[in-house]
């Protein structure tokens, strides 16, 4: 067996999967985030360890295997995040996760101090409130006392393998989301250290997301359950997972996600010329890489809207009442920047909006536009990826967008091109899993584990009829973010 440990924000999950690809069992632990102030988002980075190895204990536990049978291990993990350490490795204050929007003084700074041309020659990247460079830059200013004694920095699921083996590395797909990265040239650019008052020894050595990166220490051996000669692989960022748990790793394919964000994902061979209105981060299959748009509330808008809106009906009445309205809901558009957007506006401060609603609109036409406006903020993504010259033949919908049909035929019917669902999903978990696979050696290739791990389900194709209807619907979309604005507060 290998496990494959998916390091998430509301839990950690590991799954255990034999030699065919099977997931034999999965067993998930809660996480806790702290929202100190508004805009800040923390997380207590040994509460990931414990959880981690109460995941992996209760899962052996479950199912009774031997330790002995569990050959390797690996992760996916949630992006970004800021763990400070001391000179000790210990921890300095809470992380500071992805999704904390407390940056924005610090993005300016870093605009200026380095021009955006030169960022995106430096890094590929333009910067965000999320990524990990602009949170140092806070607590450089913020927490002086704190910046003195911090000797390095780690990413959420490289704290977690840390912790587990004694060695401190930093993976190369999860480094791509700092702003310290030179994402093509695969090392810490100079220049970002430089800019920064970063010093090299602060940055971790780099590691590929299929490389060892040791066994465990006796007392990880212990609190697991596991023997201590388990194979431990660097491992991935999530949407990288997410995509190559998919078999989302070759150019022409794509990845849709709609969780509690939305993620559309190419892969590319490095030929790409990123102009910083796309993520271009390093893929978990070597020298590969992807151009990814995030939408920052995807199925959070759903859930907001069932939360708020409709409490007295579960998502799946709701998303019945929308298939029975007509395609375009009449007329209705919602625009799901509830947290402020990423791609392609990155504005935090622009919110969402309802536009043209009608006394004869029902709850089926609420919902109807919700789903179809998410879907409306990935084309978006969509488009700007076949303007960089990339030709997409067919998408893979995971996570709460791909569980309803009619939401995946809304998908196709959108994006003009067929979109194929997975027969078993198991999110990053598996891709963590296929990267412990392959880096223990089951298999020669990546694509080899791939044919056995990726179970293929059904594919919806596009209605060129229903198609037209939503390219007028879009092209209606796509002009209310500049009339609204204005209206930021
Ligand atoms: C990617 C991003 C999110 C996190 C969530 O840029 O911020 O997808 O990785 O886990």
């Amino acid at each position: 067996y290998v496990i494959g440990v998916d390091l998430g924000t509301s839990a950690v999950k590991s799954l255990l999967v034999n030699r065919s690809g099977d997931v034999t069992a999965s067993v998930s632990k809660s996480l806790s985030v702290q929202q100190p102030a508004a805009g800040h988002s923390e997380q207590n980075p040994d509460e990931w360890v414990e959880q981690t190895k109460a995941s992996i204990q209760a899962l052996l536990e479950e199912t009774g295997i031997k330790a002995e049978e569990v050959e390797s291990l690996s992760f996916s993990g949630q992006m970004h995040g800021l763990v400070l350490l001391d000179e000790n490795g210990r921890p300095l204050r809470p992380a500071i996760l992805w999704n904390d929007t407390r940056t924005s003084e610090q993005c300016e700074t870093i605009r200026r101090t380095i021009g955006e041309n030169e960022l995106i020659e430096a890094t590929q990247n333009t910067v965000l409130e999320g990524f990990t460079l602009p949170k140092m830059l806070w607590v450089q200013e913020n927490e002086p006392e704190v910046w003195s004694r911090a000797a390095s920095f780690l990413l959420p699921k490289d704290y977690v393998r840390y912790r587990l083996t004694g060695s401190m590395q930093m993976e190369l797909s999860d480094a791509a989301g700092t702003l310290l990265l030179d994402v093509k040239g695969k090392t810490w650019s100079r220049t970002m250290q430089e800019g920064f008052n970063i010093s090299a020894s602060f940055c971790p050595p780099l590691i590929e997301s299929h490389e060892s990166a040791g066994t465990l220490t006796k007392e990880a051996a212990v609190q697991t359950g596991l023997h201590e000669g388990v194979n431990v692989i660097a491992g991935g960022a999530d949407n990288a997972c997410g995509a190559l748990g998919s078999g989302i790793t070759e150019p022409g394919e794509g990845l849709l996600s709609i969780g509690t964000s939305g993620v559309l994902l190419v892969p590319d061979h490095g030929e790409a010329v990123p102009d910083g209105r796309l993520h271009y981060f390093n893929h978990a299959s070597k020298d590969q890489y992807y151009y990814m748009g995030v939408t920052l509330s995807a199925g959070n808008s759903l859930q907001w809207v069932k939360d708020n809106l409709f409490f007295d009906e579960t998502i799946e009445q709701l998303v019945e009442r929308a298939s029975q309205v007509p395609a375009g809901a009449d007329h209705l558009l919602f625009t799901p920047f509830l947290t402020g957007e990423r791609t392609p506006y990155m504005d935090a401060g622009i919110r969402g909006s309802f536009i043209g609603l009608d006394i004869r609109h029902t709850r089926g036409h609420i919902v109807r536009a919700v789903m179809e406006g998410i879907t409306y903020s990935l084309k978006e993504s969509h488009e700007i990826i076949l303007q960089q010259g990339f030709q997409i033949d067919s998408l893979v919908s995971i996570g709460g967008g791909a569980k309803s049909s009619f939401w995946l035929q809304m998908q196709a019917d959108a994006f003009g091109c067929p979109v194929r669902k997975l027969a078993h999903e198991q999110g990053p978990g598996l891709g963590a899993a296929m990267l412990a696979a392959y880096g223990t050696g089951w298999f020669a290739t990546l694509e080899e584990c791939k044919k056995t791990f990726v179970k293929e389900g059904e594919t919806f194709n596009p209605d060129p009829d229903q198609s037209l209807i939503y390219e007028q619907s879009f092209q209606a979309y796509k002009k209310i973010y500049a009339q609204t604005s204005p209206l930021k507060r």
